[in-house]
């Protein structure tokens, strides 16, 4: 940097899904490759970066709040610099210079490279919109872990295997956000798993905009469009074995699928990698075949069941989660209580719910019909308190089990607890008790002993042996052994519908 002490500690701030999340990661690591320092006080920041999201209004209203009070952050210090990035800035590029004089870059998703040539810029006076889309594999190529970055999730990381989606669902803004499908090449992706491997990590999301898409380029359309030399693709099941062989992962998972792209391998990784984890997030969106084709789903309430069937039967024990959307254009009543079914007769374990937000230039922010906003509001409200009767009752089938939790930290149920996740994606709370507390990152053996809505208790099971010694990237058991060979119980979901 010419100038590193205009802008030497900097603070990066994130909203939206785990992409954004983990691009924040890829920025700080640039960052601190090119000598700044990362810090969480905004008093002491130098460069504060907002990385955006604009999958609903109600996110995008929040940045233009957030620009309000950084501006009084920007002005009361001089030097300091103020970046936009993420889907917000993808979209309205300069725009976002000339409505806001004190931001100083702008930088669009498919360019975090040049995230520090265009802090270097802004010291020396310049204001730059860089959101140019590109279809190069440039983007992936990024730098190792610095060492001076604290891993942001101690014993687990987010793995980029593809961007983009080329699917346009009639309500997404994605397509336009994140540009066309690209996959990673599979040696860069196992490569990177490896090395995390190595420095400690035991699980991985795999992450991409429609992640089982990955390989598709070259595997179903012959020659990529974006990126014709795209080297060594591979099926998205193919990748899945290839990472369950590195040493040291214990828990492999990914997100979000796409219904349409599960092939018989891809169900059969299910029920044959040990490290797959037993959760599988598949966003159905509705449960109403006409709502489902106004979407542009590309798949009917019977695919999506069909899909769930295979996938049970690879995996009997498999927690489904979903994301649903009420009030979409032309949803009648009867189409909400097919979403309702839709709920009862998969028994999903979780789901994101929302209000449908029309989206600018979207397809469907064109359809006539809208859903009252009372109404749309009030859908909500059923389907999510029938969501969480099934949520707990999931939660309450496991109550006496036992399972391996990959520890997070302290709970944000305060008194002395800790909390991290078992297979399933679910947050367990654990009373430390007189122990000490495991480190973040540690796996340890539980025994679930009550539920709530939200989350499951665990106990660490008292045994005959002394609490062992934690290491950090080791498994730890602590109390008597666990009585499942894997840490995980045969569990069958669907015996959790309530009544049931
Ligand atoms: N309105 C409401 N929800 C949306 N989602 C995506 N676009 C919209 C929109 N315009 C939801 C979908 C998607 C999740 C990430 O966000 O359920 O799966
Ligand atoms: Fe959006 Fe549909 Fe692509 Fe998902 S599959 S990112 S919902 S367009």
């Amino acid at each position: 940097m010419s100038q590193p002490s205009q802008a030497r500690r900097f603070l990066l701030r994130t909203h939206g899904c785990q992409m954004n999340v983990h691009d924040s990661e890829k920025v700080a690591n640039l960052l601190c490759h090119a000598g700044l320092v990362a810090t969480q006080d905004p008093e002491r920041a130098d460069l504060t970066i907002v990385n955006t999201c604009s999958i609903r209004d109600k996110a995008e209203h929040r940045l233009y709040s957030e620009l309000g009070m950084l501006r009084n952050w920007k002005a009361a210090q001089p030097g300091r610099v103020l970046g936009v990035g993420g889907c917000v800035a993808q979209q309205e590029g300069d725009a976002l210079l000339r409505r806001f004089p004190y931001v100083d870059f702008v930088f669009g998703t498919h360019n975090l490279r040049l995230v520090p040539t265009l802090v270097e810029a802004s010291a020396r006076g310049n204001r730059i919109a860089r959101v140019d889309e590109s279809g190069s594999l440039d983007r992936f190529d990024l730098p190792e872990r610095h060492p001076d970055l604290e891993p942001s999730r101690p014993g687990r990381a987010y793995v980029t295997v593809m961007e983009g989606c080329d699917l346009f669902c009639s309500f997404c803004i994605v397509p336009r956000t994140r540009g066309r499908e690209i996959s990673r090449p599979a040696d860069s992706i196992v490569a990177e798993a490896e090395a995390l491997a190595a420095a400690g990590v035991r699980e991985i999301t795999l992450l991409g905009q429609t992640v089982n898409a990955y390989g598709r380029q070259s595997i179903d359309r012959g020659r990529a469009r974006n990126a014709p030399h795209v080297p060594a693709l591979v099926p998205f099941a193919r990748l899945l074995r290839r990472l369950a062989e590195i040493q040291g992962l214990a828990r492999i998972r990914y997100t979000s699928p796409h219904p349409l792209f599960f092939d018989e391998d891809l169900i059969r990784a299910h029920a044959e990698i040990p490290s797959l984890c037993p959760h599988v997030h598949l966003p159905v969106q509705s449960g109403a075949d006409r709502v489902l084709e106004r979407m542009r789903r590309r798949y009917r309430r019977g695919d999506y069941l069909r899909l769930v069937e295979r996938l049970r039967s690879a995996r009997p024990d498999l927690a489904i989660t979903t994301d649903l959307i009420v009030g979409f254009p032309g949803e009648t009543d009867a189409d909400f209580q097919q979403t309702l079914d839709l709920i009862r007769e998969v028994g999903f374990v979780d789901s994101f719910s929302f209000k449908y937000s029309p989206r600018p230039g979207t397809a469907a922010a064109r359809l006539p019909q809208p859903v009252e906003p009372a109404e749309a509001q009030s859908r909500l409200e059923v389907l999510q308190a029938l969501q969480r009767e099934f949520t707990l009752s999931a939660h309450r089938a496991r109550v006496g089990q036992s399972a391996e939790i990959l520890v997070e930290g302290p709970s944000r149920r305060g008194g002395n607890q800790w909390s991290g996740r078992d297979p399933y994606h679910r947050i367990v709370n654990v009373a430390a008790g007189p122990r000490p507390t495991p480190p973040p990152g540690t796996l340890v053996q539980v025994r679930i002993v009550d539920a709530t809505p939200h989350s499951l208790i665990g106990e660490i099971p008292v045994g005959p042996d002394p609490p062992a010694v934690m290491a950090s990237g080791e498994s730890v058991r602590i109390g008597a052994a666990p009585d499942e060979p894997h840490g995980y119980d045969r569990h069958h979901w669907r015996n959790a519908i309530p009544g049931a």
